[in-house]
């Protein structure tokens, strides 16, 4: 899993990417297009006002019979002048032999001006050129002679500049960019705390997963957002299970070793014992003799727990079920169980309140039923009594094994169900248990999809109810 992390931490990088798009993007384009409807705008303007202005100058030009011959008014060469200078370009006057009279730029007064828009102006066409590259504008209107109406005696030619336009709107241009720098600058730096923000949690978690796959099961805490806060406790509630059963399996394991070894050592101790004393008694060889088998018995039914508690729990599919009479298995179970008790005068009884027949697999269930009544009758007292009632509703039979006996402490009464505890361990040495029996109980009815209990009160006796659903759950 965190190889497949690795390879998709690069989620990162479209998320900075489409966070920018989103942000940035529409801005800049935005400030881009502005920019240039501005300009045009701008420059727009500027022609009509130049030719407005020009219209005028022309006007006055042929009421005052400018081209009459007689240049007399220095009123309108100064304003010439100056229009000149608004428009920061240049306006010559042309007269009918195309000679320039005047040039508000005095260069050219005295020459030719000989160009298609001059002629084409004489004609009655104005024209109006704007050079888009080099920024300028050159527009030519006709003045009138003074007497003659209608005859164009003159041109005046109106070179203007709007390049004073594009320093203003490169002006606005440089702001914006500047703008759109600084908006840039905070939205990384707003991307950035937002990646360490959302994504910091989740790859301080990542780590510590990767930490705890490596094999250091602390606590997983990643507390700082609420989000991975209620992760983490998920997270953390799984490693808890995990490691409650990694605990366990290391003290199955090592009870298992020490379980198998006690009867060697003590076959060991024996045979050592009779091996070193010379000429010893018969009658001796044949106690410890016994002693030895007990301890043979002893060791190869903790096998044959060990291996049908194996047995169950690598094949929780493979159930051999069939129809059982309840009431039958469990006076079969008693039968067996009868002469042991007997021998400390144990009463046994079995009352059937309702006849049961239930899908159930026989052998694992004659197993679990007879550890729990011979449990009832080892942890009894002399003279006490076993009663074993089974009952059964629709959906349900209950089977219900009380003793008399010694009962269970409240605090060891979660605990019995796991392999190899046992709450008194040298009574139960004695009583040669090893401790897997109610494990196997236990893992016998969860593989019939039934629940067990225990009702105990030490020093009066013990209360197991077994309930399993009479048609069986695959
Ligand atoms: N009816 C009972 N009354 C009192 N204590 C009980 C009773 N049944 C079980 N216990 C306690 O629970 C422990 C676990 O029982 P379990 O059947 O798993 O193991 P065991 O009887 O000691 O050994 P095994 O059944 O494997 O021979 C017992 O050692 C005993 O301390
Ligand atoms: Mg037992």
């Amino acid at each position: 899993m965190g190889r497949r992390f690795k390879k998709k931490v690069s989620m990162r990088i479209p998320l900075v990417i489409m966070l920018f798009a989103i942000g940035i993007l529409p801005m800049f384009l935005q400030g881009r297009l502005l920019l240039t409807s501005l300009r045009q705008n701008q420059i727009e303007a500027r022609i009509l006002e130049i030719q407005n202005q020009a219209l005028i100058l022309s006007n006055q030009l042929t009421q005052a019979g400018y081209l009459s011959g007689e240049v007399t008014d220095t009123l309108l060469d100064s304003q010439m002048d100056v229009l000149a200078d608004v428009f920061n370009g240049r306006i010559v006057i042309v007269d009918s032999d195309y000679q320039i009279i005047r040039d508000t730029f005095r260069l050219a007064e005295g020459k030719y001006h000989i160009s298609e828009e001059v002629i084409r102006c004489f004609r009655g066409e104005n024209s109006s050129k704007y050079n888009r590259d080099k920024h300028y504008l050159i527009e030519t209107f006709p003045i009138y002679g003074a007497g003659s109406q209608g005859r164009i005696d003159g041109v005046m030619v109106v070179t203007a500049s709007t390049a004073s336009i594009l320093n203003l709107t490169d002006m606005v241009g440089e702001k914006t960019t500047m703008f759109e720098v600084m908006a840039l600058i905070v939205m990384v730096v707003g991307i950035l705390m937002f990646m360490r923000l959302y994504m910091g949690p989740i790859y301080a978690f990542q780590r510590a997963l990767k930490r705890f796959a490596a094999g250091d099961m602390g606590e997983i805490h990643v507390d700082d957002y609420r989000e991975t806060k209620e992760m983490s406790a998920a997270v953390s509630q799984a490693f808890t299970k995990l490691r409650e059963v990694d605990n366990s399996r290391q003290e199955f394991v090592s009870n298992v070793s020490h379980e198998l070894k006690t009867p060697i050592t003590s076959i060991r101790v024996l045979a050592d014992s009779l091996m070193s004393m010379e000429d010893a008694p018969v009658e001796l060889y044949r106690e410890f003799m016994v002693d030895i088998s007990d301890e043979i018995d002893r060791e190869s039914k903790i096998i044959d727990d060990l291996l049908s508690l194996v047995k169950m729990d690598k094949s929780a599919g493979e159930m051999n079920i069939s129809q059982v009479n309840i009431g039958s298995l469990l006076e079969l179970i008693l039968k067996r169980i009868r002469p042991i008790a007997k021998k400390r005068n144990i009463e046994l009884t079995l009352a059937t309140i309702r006849e049961v027949t239930a899908e159930v697999d026989e052998v694992k269930l004659s197993l679990a039923l007879n550890n729990l009544v011979e449990n009832a009758v080892k942890y009894n007292r002399e003279d006490g009594w076993v009663r074993v009632t089974l009952d059964a509703d629709h959906k349900l039979f209950t089977i219900k094994v009380a003793d008399s006996g010694i009962g269970i402490p409240e605090e060891f009464q979660t605990r019995i169900f796991e392999r190899f505890y046992r709450v008194d361990k040298a009574r139960s040495r004695e009583t040669g248990g090893t401790g897997l029996g109610l494990a196997i109980t236990k893992n016998v009815v969860q593989m019939h999809r039934g629940i067990i209990q225990v009702n105990s009160v030490e020093g009066e006796g013990t209360v197991f109810t077994v309930q399993i659903p009479l048609t069986y759950i695959p």
